[in-house]
């Protein structure tokens, strides 16, 4: 665990600097941070091109279409903000494992752990291999589909992971009945109402009315497993059936 009394800090690399900062300002992952709950320091790449044209990328050795990011200003814009050797750096790119709730964990724990998480933002057609090689630990989809640019995928990751840092959301139970949580043993969360009781001839279901918070619980568990069921069938092949649901 990190002793520092600092809050934990998300270090994004990028092409992009003002979309990231943007978005990272914005909504709960900017309140998070103005709270002191977490620092974001947004790394311009271009900042470690060493030509005066900032040039970042080139073409592939051996001919193909799309230019590479080159390895240089990616090794050292990551050298110059790590503070441990063995922090976690993850590149977003299509060939990465797939980004899950399970990994969200990971990196938190990392980023509880060491004090940093760095996310370099891919693009173009790829990173110089050997940058990969050189200061690349974990690798990250999003998804079985193309982006222009790690950006939106880095930012993903960074909101996914600071809203489960302590006191960042405003109710502090409000991620443990989320879908994927424990508590939906890995499957999706339930339907959810608030007021009106009846909107277009659609009412609310009888039992969150009653207010018997047993019941409305064991209900709540039921239709989780009839939506995972229906929705992500593959996701109750690990499944355990919350205590609510048990029957
Ligand atoms: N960069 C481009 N596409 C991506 C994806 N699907 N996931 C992560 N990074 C990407």
């Amino acid at each position: 665990m990190c002793t520092s009394s600092e809050a934990p800090v998300v270090k994004v690399l990028t092409l992009f600097p003002d979309m990231v900062r943007t978005v990272l300002e914005t909504s709960m992952a900017g309140r998070a941070a103005r709270q002191g709950q977490v620092r974001y320091e947004v790394v311009d790449i271009r900042d470690f091109c060493v030509d005066k044209h900032r040039t970042v990328d080139d073409k592939a050795y051996g001919g193909g279409p799309g230019m590479i990011m080159m390895a240089q200003p990616v090794v050292e814009a990551v050298e110059s903000c790590r503070t441990h050797d063995d922090a976690t750096v993850i590149l977003t790119t299509p060939q990465g494992e797939t980004f899950s709730e399970g990994l969200t964990l990971e990196f938190l724990a990392e980023l509880q752990e060491k004090g940093e998480l760095i996310i370099i933002c891919g693009h173009y057609k790829g990173i110089d291999e050997r940058a990969r090689q050189l200061v690349v630990n974990r690798e990250v989809s999003l998804g079985d589909y193309v982006l222009t640019g790690g950006e939106l995928p880095a930012l993903v990751i960074a909101d996914a992971v600071v809203r489960r840092l302590d006191g960042v959301l405003g109710n502090s139970d409000s991620a443990d009945n989320d879908s994927f949580t424990e508590l939906r043993a890995g499957g999706l969360d339930c339907q959810w109402y608030t007021k009106p009781t009846e909107y277009r001839g659609l009412s609310v279901p009888e039992i969150l009315l009653s207010g018997h918070h047993a019941n409305i619980e064991k209900w709540r568990g039921e239709q989780a497993v009839l939506r995972t069921r229906e929705r992500r069938p593959e996701l109750l092949k690990d499944f355990q059936k919350p205590d609510s649901a048990k029957e």
